[in-house]
């Protein structure tokens, strides 16, 4: 589509690169090996967009990439106010200017909010150095990072953290959105459902290119403080289970776009946060990192012996100063973990924590990581505990009771289903949704739940089996399994 506003602005911002690197026309037409006829209609904005060959060819007569001179423009797009702004390119960029709309936003005294599916805070203990950190970060005036990540390894809290932070700091905001990235969702969806909610409107935006709705988007940023959190980032990159070699940090195929747009959130100005939460550091983030102040990482590790002993506590777990070090230390202070340990040392070994740490000794593989933690808890439940296990790890999202009722109907859980959650709850393995009553997995749970489904599924399928205990599961939710879930709450 030919856009007079834009080839306009892209005359101008040539015509101050040629006059940065002190090029002249000619110079530069001969560098890029295009005519100067061409050249000329270019910087006078007689040309429409060029194709991506033409761009190629710019780039090349800059002495530049063309992924750097796409970036370098787009950022160029966005200082302009005026490409935005102004009554006058209003009418040149007519289709922007009807989808950035009027923002929802009327009254100065009202957060706007869209809390997603974050997770009920209840029981959060301590972490208060980490919240202020990340306070400071995000809101200091002098430092307002555009981007931060919550970083740490499954279990370790950088959910709760990151809620815990935002709600603090909500009041500050003008616009709060949450989203999970636990389904793997296109980049696409997320940034379509994040300016539906900014913008007030229900656009599809299936016309607007992926760029362009980014630059919407940080128009906005710009304009409006807002709060946007990604949780479960990890979800987007790769894997290093199963293959014999993998750089931590890489995107899944068909995911690079995020790096593209974190990256233009971390360098373009604005005065709003995106915060992510991820078990791994994506990699152009990394690179940002030591060149961007607006760009900060906090590496969440282990918690301290008091909030352990609280977490504990709450488990009815009591222990020594010595035990606890002891617990904290094997787990890695890993509060999910030290959840699970509490319930299995009050149920399982009746409080007596030395004999639970001699058996962890013994049998270094028994409960010795959060993954053998897992598997010896899981083998521990009941046939009716593990089908609402398996039902909740297909299913990824949240689940009320009744649903889970009518999804096990015909099965002996819909009657026992109360006692189940609550069973499940207590040991850690499920947890609640804030101010609902819906239910899912701990992330590091599901993975395991899921991995031990197929596993069990596929030997069963082997062995011929019979496969009523997974029948129904099967039934309702074949291709989800599948898919292992991805793509499916876009
Ligand atoms: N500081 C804390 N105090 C009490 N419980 C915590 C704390 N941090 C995490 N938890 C609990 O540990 C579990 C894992 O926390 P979560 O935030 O989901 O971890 P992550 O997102 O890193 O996987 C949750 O059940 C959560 O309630
Ligand atoms: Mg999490």
């Amino acid at each position: 589509m030919y856009k007079p506003g834009r080839s306009k602005l892209l005359g101008i911002f040539l015509k101050k690169l040629l006059k940065e690197k002190n090029l002249s026309q000619r110079q530069f037409a001969k560098q890029a090996n295009l005519a100067t006829d061409y050249v000329s209609k270019l910087v006078n904005g007689q040309i429409a967009e060029p194709r991506k060959e033409i761009r190629r060819k710019i780039a090349q007569g800059l002495g530049i990439i063309e992924g750097e001179f796409q970036d370098l423009f787009d950022r160029y797009l966005i200082d302009q106010h005026s490409y935005f702004d102004t009554d006058k390119t209003q009418s040149e960029t007519p289709n922007f200017r009807q989808l950035s709309g009027e923002v929802a936003k009327a009254n100065s005294d009202l957060v706007y909010d869209d809390w997603g599916d974050a997770i009920d805070l209840e029981g959060f203990r301590g972490r208060d150095d980490e919240i202020r950190t990340l306070e400071e970060w995000i809101v200091n005036d002098l430092l307002r990072c555009r981007l931060v990540a919550v970083l740490g390894m499954g279990g370790m809290g950088k959910t709760s953290i990151a809620a815990k932070v935002a709600k603090k700091i909500q009041p500050q905001f003008d616009y709060l959105i949450w989203r999970s990235l636990r389904n793997a969702p296109p980049l696409n969806n997320i940034i379509s459902q994040i300016l539906r909610f900014l913008l007030n409107n229900s656009e599809d935006y299936s016309t607007v290119s992926e760029n362009e709705k980014i630059l919407l988007l940080i128009n906005v940023l710009r304009k409006h403080r807002c709060l946007i959190i990604l949780d479960n980032v990890e979800s987007v990159l790769r894997s290093g289970e199963g293959k014999i070699q993998e750089w931590a940090g890489e995107y899944e195929p068909g995911y690079e776009n995020y790096g593209y747009f974190f990256k233009k959130i971390a360098e373009t100005s604005h005065k709003s946060c995106l915060l992510l939460t991820s078990r791994e550091k994506p990699k152009e983030l990394a690179v940002l990192e030591g060149k961007n102040l607006r760009v900060k990482f906090l590496q969440l590790s282990s918690i301290n012996l008091g909030e352990s002993r609280e977490i504990l506590l709450d488990k009815g777990c009591q222990c020594t100063d010595k035990q606890l070090e002891e617990l904290v230390k094997r787990y890695s202070g890993n509060p999910l973990a030290l959840k699970i340990v509490g319930t299995t040392v009050y149920d399982l070994f009746s409080n007596n924590i030395t004999e639970f740490l001699r058996e962890i000794q013994e049998e270094n593989a028994v409960y010795g990581d959060i993954q053998s933690l897992l598997e010896t808890q899981f083998n521990r439940l009941s046939d009716i505990e593990k089908q609402v296990m398996y039902r909740l790890a297909i299913h990824r999202e949240y689940l009320s009771l009744a649903q889970l009722k009518n999804d096990l109907r015909t099965t002996d859980v819909e009657s026992k289903i109360l006692e189940v959650v609550e069973s499940l709850l207590r040991r850690s393995l499920i947890e609640k949704e804030a101010n609902t009553s819906r239910f899912r997995q701990q992330s590091v749970v599901m993975e395991y739940v899921t991995k031990s489904y197929i596993e069990r599924v596929t030997h069963e399928f082997s062995e011929k089996k019979n496969l009523s205990l997974f029948m129904p599961i099967l039934y309702y939710k074949r291709d989800h399994l599948i898919i292992s879930g991805k793509h499916k709450n876009d």
